[in-house]
């Protein structure tokens, strides 16, 4: 018989569950290492999905004329005009990020580090993948210098990279790329001729909007710019799927779309008609969804912070979080006292932190950085407490004071300090 290859499962799926296991045999874990927005659903959306249970025809793999409407709106009011006809809706956006990946020829550029799901869809899709460097600045995008050299060492290798992933705001880092730097990666997509999709999925999580400036490569390069995004994350609905995708406007951005819903026709059919009459009610964005994601969105930020802070403290180097809900700390500075104690890669840093503390964190070597490096994500979603608790959380003025977060936050403080070495 023929052997598969075996790539192995996402790895933060499997620290999730392993998670689970551990906590269920009794141990008491720090879960850091699962962007799962858990928050409750709110109520509107449960009787949106109770009303739409009726919807069981399998309809346009694209999506109803209603729900693509309404996407096409929410992308409307974010200085993106937007017709029906360029949007596609799909369970996650995870499976569109795969088509796109299946349908464009050429080769990956991805920051580095990236979000952990980009590059082993590349490899399923036949395609190198190449890592850039993010500037010191912010995340989610790559460096252009290192871009331009990049480009030049793929292309004198015989690689030829056409599709450009950004991210933004960034998984992992938790930060933004700021405009200016928008407009500089995009010139560069014109001038090289990379199709950029741009990762958006973050993009109501920003945690101060009016002190943050955001700039969709959407806005500067239209007619090159595919921008993803989705529910899970804003309002906590990572299970129930749905995901969206917006594409450029005239042909060339209609042969795209067109290649993905073939792709989609034959992989996933179409969004389940239940999850099209809750996406079409929240992409609407009446004031009770706004108000939702307006306060977590103020939640993510409070305790992504202190997260940050912590992380300073004990010594790290760490880029201040706008927005998602992560850090990405780095432990360099502590190279010399950690290499003492046998701590010398990403990957022996994130098993101290479980083994010494009960913190489970992704080490930056699952996320393509430097594995040498002593980096790792800390996603800070998993730390509201049961549902009860995760209202109080959203409603809590200052949340990091509500005692379950301050224990958590505690554990955390008392993992990332015995890093030094001090105990
Ligand atoms: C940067 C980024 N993109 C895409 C996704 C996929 O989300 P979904 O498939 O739930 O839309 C995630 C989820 O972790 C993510 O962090």
């Amino acid at each position: 018989m023929t052997a598969v290859t075996a790539a192995p499962p996402s790895p933060n799926l499997a620290l999730n569950q392993m998670v689970d296991r551990r906590r269920a045999a009794g141990e008491s874990l720090v879960h850091l290492a699962f962007g799962e927005a858990r928050l409750p659903v709110l109520p509107q959306l449960a009787d949106r999905l109770a009303a739409g249970a009726a919807r069981a025809a399998y309809g346009p793999v694209a999506g109803a004329e209603g729900v693509r409407d309404a996407v096409a709106g929410y992308f409307t009011r974010r200085r993106l005009p937007t017709e029906a006809g360029q949007v596609i809706v799909a369970p996650g956006s995870k499976p569109l990020l795969m088509a796109l990946q299946l349908v464009v020829p050429g080769d990956l550029l991805l920051p580095r580090p990236a979000w952990n799901s980009y590059a082993p869809q590349a490899v399923y899709a036949g395609k190198k993948v190449f890592g850039v460097p993010i500037p010191a600045q912010c995340g989610g995008v790559p460096d252009p210098a290192a871009l331009r050299a990049t480009l030049r060492r793929a292309r004198a290798a015989g690689a030829d990279p056409r599709l450009l992933v950004l991210t933004l705001p960034d998984n992992p880092t938790g930060t933004l790329a700021p405009p200016a730097l928008i407009r500089e990666l995009c010139a560069l997509a014109r001038a090289e001729d990379l199709l950029i999709v741009s990762d958006e999925i973050y993009r109501d999580i920003v945690h101060d909007p009016a002190a943050t400036a955001f700039l969709s490569p959407a806005e500067v390069a239209p007619e090159r710019t595919v921008v993803t995004s989705g529910l899970s994350k804003t309002l906590g609905l990572g299970g129930w799927r749905i995901g969206v995708a917006r594409f450029p406007a005239g042909d060339t951005g209609a042969l795209l779309r067109d290649a993905v819903v073939a792709a989609a026709s034959e992989i996933w059919s179409t969004l389940a008609g239940p999850m099209q009459q809750v996406a079409e009610y929240a992409y609407a964005e009446p004031p009770e969804i706004v108000a939702r994601m307006r306060a977590s969105a103020r939640l993510h930020g409070a305790v992504a912070r202190a997260v940050h802070r912590i992380a300073v403290e004990a010594g790290a180097d760490c880029r201040a979080p706008t927005g998602g809900f992560y850090v990405y700390p780095d432990f360099a500075p502590l190279r010399g006292p950690l290499a003492a104690r046998g701590v010398t890669d990403s990957a022996s840093l994130a098993a101290r932190l479980l083994d010494d503390a009960g913190l489970v964190v992704l080490g930056g070597h699952l996320l393509g950085d430097d594995p040498q490096a002593l980096r790792f994500k800390a996603a800070t979603s998993l730390l509201y407490g049961d549902e009860r608790q995760q209202e109080q959380a959203l409603r809590a003025d200052d949340p990091t004071r509500l005692p379950h977060i301050a224990g958590e936050l505690a554990a955390i403080a008392r993992g990332f300090t015995r890093l030094k070495g001090a105990s």
